[in-house]
């Protein structure tokens, strides 16, 4: 542990953080160790970790003095915020700037800010395609993470921004899976038309921003997007047909549907459906799948991910 870089990591009980600490754990021989923060250092997941072989260390991301205890003498730092907790881009964008003046005061040589694209640059508030969300944004968990960028930079935080894609697991956890209809058919319900969308497994985000760590200095100062497919609702429903081994029909509803059906984030989800189907081909390409892959060479395809996961997709 003395002679290794310890990479601290926010969230590491969680999908992107917990990806990277295993990612860490799981290559002992190469230089790296990992901090896992977490609030709860008793909490099973925590202990977990602990036993794994990490070091685990308790900081609230809202508490800058913990935070900063948390990073030092750690080389490198993996920070990501938690909108779905809150809903809040204003708590995002205050923890960013608590993340770039730790990293700063602690000395903290490369970190990955784990960003998506400020939607407003491409659909400024006076465009009326969609609704202005909270006042002053289109797909608020984007806009504020992408508004954070210049945090960083402006701080002299050495650091590699990485823009994540639409996790598989949501089909999982968020009830975005096929769902049975009266007619006892399975449809799988998308807002994205015949456009694709760049999606992962979550556990291989992790596995990516070990790979830039591991890269090191070069791509300080770079974004760099991750995806393990591009997909289309139509090619999505076709693999979970193959997977779940009954026909799964494609039901390409209108983003202003999915913003009706009234959750706590629906209108933003719609939102953002409508810029990933929209700007498609922008935000495809910026989620290269040669750069993914090359930064994970475990990368998994949807086919790879459903093998797995399919037993766990709630159907009803
Ligand atoms: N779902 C998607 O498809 C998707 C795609 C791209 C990007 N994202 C973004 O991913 C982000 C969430 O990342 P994730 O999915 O890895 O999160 P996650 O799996 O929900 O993990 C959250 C973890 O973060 C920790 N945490 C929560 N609040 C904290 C706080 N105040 N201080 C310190 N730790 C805290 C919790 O750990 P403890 O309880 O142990 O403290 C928890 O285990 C969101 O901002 C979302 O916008 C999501």
């Amino acid at each position: 542990m003395a002679n290794k870089k310890i990479i601290a990591v926010v969230g590491a009980t969680g999908a992107q953080g917990g990806g990277l600490v295993r990612a860490i754990l799981a290559d002992p021989d190469d230089g790296f160790a990992a901090r896992a923060i977490t609030r709860d250092t008793g909490s099973d997941k925590a202990r977990e970790l602990a036993r794994s072989g990490a070091e685990v260390i308790a900081a609230d991301i809202d508490d800058e003095k913990a935070v900063t205890k948390a990073l030092r003498g750690a080389h490198s730092a993996y920070f990501v915020t938690f909108f779905w907790a809150h809903l809040s881009p204003e708590k995002e964008k205050a923890e960013a700037l608590i993340f770039a003046r730790a990293a700063k005061a602690a000395g903290v040589k490369h970190v990955i800010w784990s960003t998506l694209e400020d939607t407003r640059k491409w659909i400024p508030l006076t465009d009326d395609r969609m609704p202005t969300l909270q006042g002053k944004y289109k797909v608020p968990h984007y806009d504020g993470k992408g508004e954070s960028d210049h945090l960083f930079t402006e701080h002299g935080v050495p650091t590699t921004f990485l823009l994540t894609s639409f996790y598989w697991e949501n089909l999982i956890y968020f009830g975005m899976g096929p769902k049975r209809g009266p007619d006892g058919k399975l449809a799988f319900t998308l807002p994205m038309g015949d456009k694709k969308l760049p999606s992962i497994a979550s556990e291989d985000i992790g596995r990516c921003a070990y790979g830039i760590f591991k890269e090191g200095a070069e791509l300080i100062g770079k974004t760099i997007g991750i995806a393990g497919e591009h997909l289309t609702g139509e090619q999505m429903a076709n693999s979970l047909g193959k997977a779940l081994g009954e026909p799964v029909r494609y039901n390409a509803i209108a983003p202003e549907t999915f913003r009706g059906f009234g959750f706590p984030g629906a209108d933003d989800l719609g939102n953002m459906f409508q810029f990933n189907r929209d700007f498609a081909d922008d935000y495809c390409r910026a989620r290269n799948l040669g750069v993914s892959r090359s930064l994970n060479p475990a990368l998994q395809n949807f086919g790879t991910w459903l093998a797995e996961h399919k037993s766990r997709i709630p159907l009803e």
